[in-house]
């Protein structure tokens, strides 16, 4: 098989935001702290009506409408995702409902905080280019909801799923050589079962984040120059970059690492750029202290900053606009890539994917556009979506839905009662969960 890569594209975005000026305010917090400070516009939310199987099976039945997908032509179908609802059944199992007679689907769940979606993806590359692969497409599914205890984290939650159909003489090629960076550390993790909020080592996460960067980049890297010391070069090889966007700020200091990472492979290159005493002191950074270091930060961001807004802003617009979706957080941003960029502008260009998942696993990747899109960025319709497609609701609605959450967590014999104004013609939403744990739908 040639060219495989990303057919389709389904996201979806909930019905309910909730704005973060607003949020600084009620929060009592500086003014500009989540807006500019993390970067950071609305947060998607959802109340008790909506789960990762409910927002799987939205993402999912979309992205068949919209494609109009003979369901017997998929034979594959993998889902990432840490939002658990279940230490056994998957939640590919729950999607089955939608396809019909054909039972013959191969893939199930992968858990790894943010990184389960990018490892479907690429093993659903890995299954087309097999000898067990039997000429069909796949489907993978990443989703989220993201809400973290009250504090300094909860600003960086958000929710939101993406389903994309994957398979051969696709207009999204995946290029063949990546890089990769898996580690052990306590950065981000779920232990306790009891709540759906995560442990968290904020700052320490961050750092974990940039270290990822750095290798997976010298790793992806040096299978293209065969020389381990040597960059590809960011400008000359990525024309865009998506990223992992646990905030637009952590993003944006992020491409500027990979800057700093030429530097560190060619610095000739660099002198007429950085005067001689910040680059003695850049250089004499331990490599710890050169992941947190402020003037290394401020140096290449500001160097990077007309690229940035070039090449990787268009990655950030959905990004700013729902807050973090975990698993689908990277594949999303590079649907935001696509969309805000458009087909025209996008042909034989290569695009790097970022993908970080705490605890650690991470890769880069990188795909070229090679033929017209403009199918795909119809159905992103993100400017429908993030606008008129839904509600921006009160700082207080959001308090409100986030403890209906709480309410529900773990609970049997339960009907949730959440509004489902906000929902979107289409979405599925949660009817009652029974004596049994099991679980029952409608769709709006
Ligand atoms: N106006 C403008 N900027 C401000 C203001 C203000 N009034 N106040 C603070 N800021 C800036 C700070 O200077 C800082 O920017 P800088 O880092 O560029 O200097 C930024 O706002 C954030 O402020 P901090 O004090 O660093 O934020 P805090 O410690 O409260 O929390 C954090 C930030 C760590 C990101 C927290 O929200 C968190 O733990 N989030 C979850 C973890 C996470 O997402 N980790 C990323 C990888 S893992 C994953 O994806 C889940």
């Amino acid at each position: 098989p040639q060219n495989i890569g990303i057919k389709g594209i389904e996201v979806y975005i909930p019905g309910q935001a909730v704005n973060q000026a607003e949020l600084e305010k009620f929060d009592g917090i500086p003014q500009g702290k989540y807006t500019i400070g993390l970067g950071q516009t609305n947060m998607a939310f959802v109340n008790d009506r909506e789960d990762i199987y409910s927002i799987s099976l939205t993402v999912v039945s979309k992205l068949i409408k919209h494609y109009n997908i003979d369901t017997e032509k998929i034979g594959r179908l993998e889902v990432g995702t840490e939002t658990l609802l279940d230490k056994s059944k998957s939640v590919k199992s729950v999607l089955m409902q939608l396809f019909g007679d054909n039972n013959d689907i191969e893939g199930i769940d992968t858990v790894n905080a943010c990184y389960g979606g990018t490892s479907s993806v690429i093993n659903a590359i890995n299954w087309i280019e097999s000898s067990s692969w039997d000429g069909r497409d796949a489907i993978v599914v990443a989703g989220d909801i993201a809400i973290y205890d009250k504090g300094a984290a909860r600003p960086t939650g958000g929710v939101g799923a993406i389903a994309m159909l994957i398979g051969p003489d696709a207009p999204i090629v995946f290029d063949s050589i990546r890089g990769s960076f898996m580690e052990h550390a306590y950065d981000f993790y779920k232990p306790d079962f009891t709540s759906e909020y995560p442990v968290v080592d904020g700052h320490f996460s961050l750092s974990c984040y940039v270290k990822a960067v750095d290798h997976c980049y010298q790793n992806y890297s040096k299978k293209y120059t065969g020389d381990k010391n040597k960059t590809v070069g960011l400008y000359d090889h990525f024309d865009y970059n998506a990223f992992h966007v646990p905030t637009c700020k952590l993003v944006a200091k992020s491409y500027a690492r990979l800057l700093y990472n030429d530097y560190k492979s060619n610095p000739e290159a660099f002198e007429k750029l950085i005067d001689s005493e910040t680059r003695k002191a850049i250089d004499e950074l331990s490599y710890d202290a050169s992941l947190t270091d402020k003037l290394l930060e401020k140096t290449f961001v500001t160097l990077a900053k007309a690229e940035t807004k070039k090449r990787v802003d268009p990655a950030l617009r959905v990004p700013t606009n729902t807050g973090n979706m975990y698993t689908a957080s990277a594949w999303v941003s590079l649907a935001s890539l696509l969309y805000y960029v458009g087909s025209k502008d996008l042909q034989k260009k290569r695009l790097g994917v970022f993908s970080y998942g705490s605890g650690l696993a991470s890769t880069l990747l990188s795909v070229t556009v090679v033929s017209d899109i403009s199918d795909i960025t119809k159905v992103l319709d993100f400017d429908f979506k993030l606008g008129n497609g839904r509600k921006i609701e009160s700082p207080e609605q959001y308090v409100a839905a986030i403890e209906l959450r709480e309410k529900a967590h773990l609970q049997k014999d339960f009907k949730p009662s959440g509004s489902i104004e906000n929902l979107a013609s289409g979405t599925y939403y949660l009817e009652e969960i029974d004596d049994k744990f099991r679980r029952k739908y409608s769709i709006k």
